[in-house]
């Protein structure tokens, strides 16, 4: 089964923690967290205060994709803030290894983000460490933009480099993700879908998520 992680970034920020009872009423499997920093990219969002006050209204595992420069900084404060799952962009950490390291000794999950433009090449060392790799199918900073069409290739790619992994990291595909592409991002190989504006922007939560999971597993064998 695929999961779906709904993107609280296009939730109305004024009713952050209705909006996530209800896409958890609503079948959503991990609550997908975007932190920007103004600086790695062009947006500013929320920061580990916020985070805590939110992981009082639900038990979803929290997946904080961190979009900031220097991540390291703040993995303690994020792990503090209740992630279960920190994932840092590969362009943004000199020390990659380090990051990856300094997540899971605190006890979380560990994920690696490629924006478009970057080569699955960079992740060839660190695939050995990670839990998840998250693969951006826009340039991040942004909800609401359309899927980079060359990404499904460069998602099958990455799955045929993740399952030669004796730990099997998971595969997450981050950005552009409606009802119709949803189908053929899950045969490409994602495990774990991220959609903001595809379920925010929609009338009916429940609706919107049972069919991005209908359609995400209807093409599985
Ligand atoms: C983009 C973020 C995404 C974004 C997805 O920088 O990392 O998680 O919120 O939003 P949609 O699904 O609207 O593209
Ligand atoms: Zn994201």
């Amino acid at each position: 089964m695929k999961l779906i992680a709904p993107s609280i970034l296009s939730a109305d920020g004024s009713r952050l923690g209705e909006e996530i009872t209800a896409i958890e009423k609503a079948g959503a499997d991990w609550i997908h967290i975007d932190v920007m920093d103004g600086t790695f990219v062009p947006n500013i969002t929320m920061g580990p205060a916020i985070i805590s006050s939110l992981r009082k209204v639900t038990k979803l595992p929290f997946d904080v994709h961190l979009m900031i420069a220097d991540p390291d900084r703040y993995v303690e404060s994020f792990f503090k803030a209740g992630a279960d799952i920190i994932t840092v962009h590969v362009e943004a950490s000199t020390h990659l290894h380090r990051t990856v390291e300094l997540i899971k000794s605190f006890g979380a999950k560990a994920g690696v983000s490629l924006n478009p433009a970057t080569s699955l090449d960079q992740i060839a060392e660190i695939i050995h460490y990670i839990d998840l790799l998250l693969i951006m199918t826009v340039n991040p900073g942004f909800g609401g933009q359309q899927f980079i069409g060359t990404s499904l290739a460069k998602i099958a790619r990455a799955k045929k480099m993740l399952v030669t992994m004796p730990h099997q990291p998971l595969l997450e595909v981050d950005g552009g993700v409606n009802l119709k592409n949803i189908g053929d991002i899950a045969q490409a190989g994602a495990d774990v879908i991220v959609a903001g504006a595809a379920v925010f922007g929609s009338e009916d939560y429940p609706k919107t998520i049972t069919a991005l999971k209908t359609n995400a597993n209807s093409t599985l064998a």
